[in-house]
């Protein structure tokens, strides 16, 4: 089970939380803005936008120069890298930073098909977004064959076994989405890595959309890739990703030939944006802050963080911080799915069943059954978002799931996304939003 049992742990301080995101106070036509677009990007702390302005103010410069301002970047580079190692429990020197997760994956596509060709074959989902699925099929071109893991359609969940029975030894690779980004599923990534493994081959993780809302630890995972992307998780546009140092090691990289050979240094092309890097160790921070939140004397000296391992390492607190969020967005979720439950006229796609809500977000996918042309997804989020609610509509590049449905031809769905900075007033607001639209 990942980090989605409800935990006992205090509640969190909603309004110190909000309090710190400056976007949140917008309003639209008068109505108080609601975020519920948490999937498609989340809202930033005023310390990430600082420490992006900072950097340019004082430290612009590109790397490795024998001046101040570059070897401050440096500075600021490897600390980012620590950061995320802490954020997913790995070695700095396993976490390549890039533009987005999309090209991260294209990228190691790439490289990992160097070595595949006519008789390897590669495992995808049904349920991943494509920016985990179309980088493998790409390799179609250089003769790899995709197989692809069904679903069960009445709850959105991975088949597993399905999964299993596609797994042979020509197997070389299996994409595996860490939670849907459209209808909020968990799946069980340590149990699939481990099956990937049993017939030698690579278990690449699309964790974006779980990143938010659950602990990230790719050493119990042991899975050999892992990315996600900042912007999901309350930093800035960019792509993160973990390659086993094994591998980030033994892959051939493509790059340009006065770049090191090191690595990760290797897998990064060209200039990264340097702004975007010092706004993740702050977003990072801003977790671990959360999550010490109960216990002030987390951080040493109110300063430095702990070695991680330690009680007051910043890596604890990160675990402190996502049972925080958990309790408070599995409170938010209950509320809404039995809000939903009680306009008839709607149906909610994923996981129902409340015993299993452990094993999806608080990412609700939804329709208006026997929908009208005024009711299609487009429709519902176009008004709600005259009324300031602010959701989704359409397909969200989950495109083989929408398909699968036979939902993508009449618009997909409405996609309702909590994070831990949604309120209940939010909830309850947009549940009568909802009603009213419908014609309740
Ligand atoms: C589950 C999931 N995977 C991958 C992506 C692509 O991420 P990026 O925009 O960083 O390329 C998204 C973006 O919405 C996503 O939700």
């Amino acid at each position: 089970m990942p980090t989605t049992e409800i935990v006992p742990a205090p509640a969190i301080d909603l309004a110190h939380i909000r309090a710190q995101f400056p976007s949140l106070a917008q309003t639209v036509n008068g109505h108080p803005a609601a975020f519920l677009d948490g999937p498609g990007g989340t809202q930033v702390p005023q310390r990430v936008i600082d420490a992006m302005s900072n950097y340019l103010r004082h430290d612009n410069a590109n790397t490795g120069g024998a001046y101040a301002t570059s070897r401050n970047t440096d500075a600021m580079i490897a600390e980012a890298r620590v950061a995320m190692a802490d954020f997913l429990n790995c070695a700095a020197d396993e976490i390549v930073f890039g533009p987005n997760m999309t090209s991260l994956t294209f990228m190691m596509s790439r490289a990992i098909g160097r070595d595949l060709g006519p008789g390897d074959e590669i495992l995808v989902t049904r349920l991943d977004h494509d920016a985990n699925v179309s980088p493998w099929l790409a390799l179609e071109e250089k003769g790899v064959t995709i197989r692809w893991t069904e679903i069960h359609q009445e709850d959105c969940t991975l088949d597993v076994e399905d999964l299993a029975a596609k797994l042979n030894s020509k197997t070389k690779l299996v994409a595996i989405g860490y939670a849907s980004n459209a209808v909020g599923t968990i799946n069980p990534v340590k149990e699939i890595a481990r099956l990937a493994h049993s017939v030698g081959a690579l278990a690449y993780v699309d964790a974006v959309h779980y990143a938010p809302h659950g602990l990230i630890d790719v050493g119990d995972l042991d899975c050999d890739f892992l990315a996600c992307s900042t912007y999901k998780f309350f930093g800035p546009h960019m792509g993160v990703l973990f390659g086993k140092r094994e591998h980030l090691q033994r892959l051939r990289a493509y790059k340009v030939r006065p770049l090191t050979d090191a690595i990760p240094n290797r897998w990064e092309w060209g200039t990264l944006n340097h702004e975007c890097i010092a706004g993740i160790t702050a977003c990072v921070d801003y977790l671990a802050d959360l999550g010490s939140q109960g216990n002030p004397a987390s951080r040493k000296g109110g300063e430095k963080w702990g070695t991680p391992g330690e009680a007051g390492s910043r890596r604890s607190a990160i675990v402190s911080a996502f049972e925080l969020i958990h309790r408070h967005e599995h409170g938010l979720m209950n509320r809404l799915i039995e809000g939903l439950n009680e306009i008839p006229q709607l149906k909610l796609y994923g996981i129902t069943d409340p015993s299993c809500f452990g094993w999806r977000c608080p990412t609700l996918a939804i329709r208006v059954r026997n929908q009208t042309a005024d009711q299609t997804p487009l429709a519902l989020a176009s008004k709600l978002g005259e009324h300031g609610f602010f959701t989704w509509d359409g397909n969200y590049y989950a495109l083989n799931l929408t398909e699968r449905l036979d939902v993508e031809k009449s618009g997909g769905f409405l996609r309702i996304g909590l994070v831990h900075y949604n309120t209940v007033e939010e909830v309850d607001r947009l549940l009568a939003a909802l009603k009213k639209i419908v014609g309740e």
